[in-house]
């Protein structure tokens, strides 16, 4: 079983993204998007919508930052102050966007919201996934203590090893139950990425760096200029 859930599951996971992805992209590119509801429903949307982006963005940043300079993350985590608050900002950054996602799961409760009829069956299994995964992320941070510096010495090199195609499992499995769920789920959400709307994360709009200023004008004329018009 472990050989399934930390070897062949990641595999199938990142394979399964990067294909579906790319066909998904090539065949029906204009569905790539989040398909906003901003026009739907927007005041919840901006609580529910600037807290999850900011905090799930920095947390997995974090993440991957540690995964790629493991050494360098050891190095910084080692001091004890320096521990501490950065377990405390990643803490406090989870409950931020834990609240955030309350608030668009809630957004969609209610039978008469426009919202509601707008989400499908994936996006609610997208909302559930995020929800067990942000839930179980903050209980490691509480209940199993110093997950930052653990990380270090579990999970990165199990992901080495997946990516040199050398599949060690041994740091992980021995790992509490809690834990070993996170980093499943971890890549569950990573197969569900081609399948929702969780492409648009691809989709950031980096092309603005480039791509010439646009002038935005009001296509239709002023009353200054009507008026001055009518008196001629
Ligand atoms: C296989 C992939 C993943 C691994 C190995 C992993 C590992 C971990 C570990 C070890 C912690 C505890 C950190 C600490 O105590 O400071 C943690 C926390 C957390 N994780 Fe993950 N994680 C993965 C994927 C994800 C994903 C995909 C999400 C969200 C979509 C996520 C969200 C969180 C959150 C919200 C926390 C709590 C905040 C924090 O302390 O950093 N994780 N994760």
């Amino acid at each position: 079983m472990d050989g399934f859930l930390f070897i062949a599951f990641p595999y199938v996971a990142l394979i399964l993204a990067i294909g579906v992805g790319i066909y998904r992209r090539r065949r029906r590119p204009y569905t790539y998007s989040s398909l906003s509801s901003q026009l739907l429903e927007n005041r919840k949307l901006f609580w529910g919508s600037v807290p999850w982006h900011y905090g799930i963005t920095l947390i997995l940043l974090a993440h991957l930052l540690a995964a790629l300079f493991p050494g360098l993350a050891g190095r910084i985590l080692g001091g004890r102050i320096r521990l501490l608050v950065l377990e405390l900002t990643g803490i406090s950054l989870a409950f931020y966007a834990l609240f955030g996602l309350i608030v668009l799961i809630i957004r969609r409760l209610p039978t008469t919201s426009r919202v509601r009829h707008a989400t499908s069956y994936m996006d609610g299994i997208l909302l559930g996934f995020f929800l067990i995964q942000v839930a179980t992320g903050v209980s490691i941070a509480i209940f199993e203590r110093w997950g930052s510096l653990w990380y270090l010495r579990t999970a990165v090199p199990w992901f080495w090893s997946l990516v040199k195609l050398h599949p060690e499992t041994a740091t992980v499995t021995s790992l509490p139950g809690i834990v070993r769920v996170h980093f499943v789920l971890g890549f569950a959400i990573i197969l569900l990425f081609p399948f929702s709307r969780l492409v648009h994360l691809v989709m950031f709009p980096i092309k603005y760096l480039w791509r010439p200023y646009q002038v935005v004008i009001w296509n239709r004329r002023t009353r200054k200029v009507e008026s001055t018009e009518v008196m001629q």
